[in-house]
């Protein structure tokens, strides 16, 4: 993973106040995403990755809504190991199902919802990412789950 300065953990931490530590949000610890990496781990690191890479390559974002989008991501609250059903699917339904419920308990703005909507794109063709943030998101997401993956046997 990599290293943010202090300044920039303490930066993070404000830009996800109210979001990371939020009830519902905690709940994605008792599911889990890659190997031995809960789904609140996953979108932490997913989060952290890819304010590093925007900080890194100096573009120019919305910084909160990128770290909120992210974190949000696979906010969908179920096990997809579970049902073979699900398992087959859920590559293409998840990002409908986890905005859906980010809808549920957060306010959010349209690069927020373009991050979780596409951020499995090429899979889901037909969502592109439309905003910068969305394509960071994109990036990162598939790095930290080929990371997780990888290291999860
Ligand atoms: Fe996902
Ligand atoms: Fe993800």
């Amino acid at each position: 993973m990599p290293k943010l300065s202090k300044a920039e953990n303490a930066a993070l931490r404000r830009l996800l106040a109210g979001v990371a530590d939020h009830p519902e949000v905690q709940k994605m610890r008792g599911y889990t995403q890659h190997g031995r990496v809960s789904t609140y781990a996953h979108c932490r690191r997913v989060a952290r990755l890819s304010f590093w890479l925007a900080r890194r390559l100096h573009l120019k974002v919305d910084e909160k809504s990128l770290v909120r989008g992210a974190f949000l991501h696979d906010f969908y609250l179920y096990d997809w190991h579970d049902c073979r059903d699900i398992t087959r699917l859920h590559g293409f339904t998840h990002p409908a199902a986890a905005l859906e419920n980010a809808k549920r308990w957060f306010p959010l703005n349209g690069t927020e919802q373009d991050i979780i909507r596409s951020h499995m794109w090429p899979l889901t063709l037909t969502h592109i990412p439309h905003r910068r943030e969305s394509v960071l998101v994109c990036v990162a997401d598939k790095l930290c789950s080929l990371q997780e993956t990888a290291f999860a046997r």
